[in-house]
């Protein structure tokens, strides 16, 4: 198990925190989390603001490779997949690799990339649609924190279930490091139910037996 920041490549992207301050009420709040049109392709108060292919996951989906050390023929699952924009370049970057995703988002899954058609599965994060030990690599990047701490701790279990042996696994969740970035974070947040300092994740990630890498989403 370790802290390993996999998304460092990722472009900074940019956040107007108080205009989503202002702009958010129970509304948005409970449009978002249908992970709907809205949501994705809305106006940013809604979410994404416009989830869009623009090539920013390929050198993340080299870093993941290098890192788990895949290679073709090896099966990997982007669970909170979106688009699935992650899984086709995961298999642009590594030929004959068999990448899947999965999302409850029956948008995102119809409007998916064409590259990936009839990869992505549609069901959720902690009831997973796949026998034990299905895959070489799971991944959930942003997503088990949309659960509360319960339903975050039978995702965690779920990515142990389907993953063929421990440690080849990675999760980045929503957390802070001092009360002014929770505080930062809670004026930000739409989505994500259960969000955490680092020890406590850490804990979570013991009680549910999780044994693979991590990496917090931190706003500053
Ligand atoms: C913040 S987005 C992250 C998407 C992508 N992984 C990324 O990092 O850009 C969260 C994703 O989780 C999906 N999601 C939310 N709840 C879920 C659940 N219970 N099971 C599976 N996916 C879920 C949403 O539809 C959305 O695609």
């Amino acid at each position: 198990m370790a802290e390993v920041n996999l998304l460092r490549a990722l472009p900074h992207t940019a956040r107007d925190v108080n205009k989503r301050e202002r702009a958010k009420h129970p509304g948005i709040v409970a449009e978002s989390r249908k992970f709907g049109e809205m949501y994705f392709d809305g106006p940013r108060e809604y979410g994404y603001g416009g989830y869009r292919y623009d090539g920013r996951w390929m050198p993340v989906a080299r870093d993941i490779i290098a890192h788990f050390d895949l290679e073709p023929g090896m099966r990997v699952l982007d669970i909170g997949c979106a688009k699935g924009f992650l899984v086709r370049d995961l298999m642009q970057v590594c030929p004959g690799l068999e990448a899947f995703g999965l999302d409850i988002s029956e948008y995102a899954l119809t409007h998916c990339h064409p590259g990936v058609a009839g990869r992505l599965h549609r069901g959720s994060a902690d009831r997973l649609p796949f026998p034990d030990a299905s895959f070489d690599c799971v991944l959930a990047i942003n997503t088990i924190h949309n659960f509360d701490r319960d339903g975050a701790k039978r995702a965690l279990n779920e990515i142990e279930r389907v993953a063929k042996r421990p440690g080849r696994t990675f999760v980045q969740v929503d957390a802070y490091r001092t009360p002014a970035e929770k505080a930062l974070f809670e004026s930000w947040v739409l989505t994500a139910l259960y969000h955490d300092y680092p020890q406590r994740w850490l804990r979570l990630f013991e009680v549910a037996g999780y044994t693979g890498d991590w990496y917090w989403t931190i706003l500053e």
